[in-house]
């Protein structure tokens, strides 16, 4: 018989916690819901109380929670307010944690989990980009990090092909967005509703607008380098329409390893709970037949000006990646609610990029500073002051 892992879902109402919970759904013989989170989406949370039955919930949002308060199972602890997504990242009966927190709200219960020495699914990537020293340090206390992002988790069990001295590259793959093929000058004219109409990946709103701007995939080179040890100039990125290569690790004898599956998170999440199993998974299979062409291309990085500035950001490194999310982050909420344009959101990353100097980052309160300046500065540039 299969052992039981209890798992706790952080963010269990967005894009990648719903599809953690359809994995769990498809394996209860495997897996049991210890604890679930979200911030403010109270009858949702409720309405996985009563299916999961888990020890307790938690919503960052203090009302919402309270609201919920009469309505949950017996026996449910409820835990609201700000500290909910640390005390749930770290609940005791929980071997694993799925951290599907958008943003860098994600970080904290990050590191929460892996200083309970827990097994963390890690969607969230801002977390890595901006916390990899402290999650280093984190380490020590036992905890270990399963990649869920596609990407990371193809190159995770590309890399299961070789030794880490024998790699010599690793090539993301990137959708290229709805706007790979426009002109600059349609560009201009992109809305929020086009942006958030991603051609294969159906996700949360942030980080579709980051798939199209091709952040997204800034994100995932720092993060790459970060959780695989790789320095930036060995990583590429390729535009892959068809999203089935999901990215590759090439190999000093030339040798390189893909990892190929239809485009569904539910294989990256699953793999991250089962590792070093694999069992079969509620997804469909690859018909290669039917696909029948696979095609990659170079970014237009003059297009797409979110590639180089990663790059820059990880090469610089110190607080650059941090500026370069927060900054980010503060953009895409910008653009979503009609402030900036579309072709702003790079602009205003590189107007924080080249306004903030570097400074020691010992502590997740530095890095709430950090993070917090460059959503001002992002802002300070929307506002038109920075130029
Ligand atoms: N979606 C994908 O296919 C995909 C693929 C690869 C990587 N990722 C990464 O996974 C993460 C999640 O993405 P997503 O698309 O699933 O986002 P999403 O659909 O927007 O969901 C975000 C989830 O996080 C919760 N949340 C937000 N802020 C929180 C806070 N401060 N404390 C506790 N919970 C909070 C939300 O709760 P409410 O519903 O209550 O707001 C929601 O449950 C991101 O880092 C993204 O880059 C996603």
């Amino acid at each position: 018989m299969a052992f039981m892992m209890n798992v706790s879902v952080l963010g269990c109402t967005g894009s990648i916690g719903r599809q953690a919970l359809d994995v769990i759904r498809s394996h209860r013989d495997r897996f049991r819901v210890t604890a679930l989170c979200a911030r403010s989406a109270s009858q949702e949370i409720l309405e996985l109380a009563h299916e999961f039955h888990p020890e307790a919930v938690g919503l960052t949002d203090e009302q919402k929670a309270i609201s919920i308060k009469g309505g949950l199972p017996e026996g449910c602890e409820l835990i609201a307010g700000k500290e909910a997504s640390r005390v749930i990242a770290a609940w005791r009966s929980a071997e694993t944690v799925v951290n599907g927190i958008s943003g860098i709200s994600g970080m904290e219960p990050l590191l929460a989990s892996l200083n309970a020495g827990k097994r963390v699914a890690l969607a969230n990537k801002e977390s890595i980009v901006c916390g990899h020293k402290l999650v280093k340090d984190a380490f020590e206390n036992g905890g270990k990090i399963l990649p869920v992002d596609s990407e990371q988790s193809a190159i995770f069990q590309c890399l299961t092909a070789g030794k880490k001295t024998e790699v010599t590259r690793l090539i993301l793959t990137a959708s290229g967005g709805p706007f790979r093929d426009y002109t600059q000058e349609q560009m201009e004219r992109i809305t929020p509703k086009q942006a958030l109409c991603h051609p294969t990946w159906n996700m949360g709103k942030k980080i579709t607008v980051d798939s199209a701007t091709l952040f997204n995939k800034g994100l995932e080179i720092i993060e790459a380098s970060y959780l695989f040890d790789i320095p930036g100039d060995q990583i590429d990125v390729l535009i892959h329409p068809q999203s089935i290569v999901h990215s590759m690790v090439e190999f000093l004898d030339g040798s390189t390893m893909g990892q190929l599956s239809v485009p569904d998170m539910r294989l990256a999440i699953q793999y991250a709970l089962t590792y070093p199993d694999r069992i079969p998974c509620p997804c469909e299979r690859l018909k290669l037949q039917e696909i029948g062409r696979l095609t990659f291309f170079e970014p237009d990085n003059r297009k797409f000006p979110a590639i180089a500035l990663a790059y820059s950001a990880l090469f610089e490194g110190g607080v650059m990646p941090i500026v370069y999310n927060g900054a980010n982050e503060a953009a895409v909420d910008m653009f979503l609610n009609g402030r900036i344009r579309y072709s702003d959101i790079a602009e205003c990353v590189e107007y924080a990029m080249t306004h903030i100097t570097g400074r020691s980052i010992s502590s997740a309160e530095d890095i709430a500073a950090i993070d917090t300046e460059a959503k001002r500065k992002a802002a300070e540039r929307a506002a038109g002051k920075g130029r």
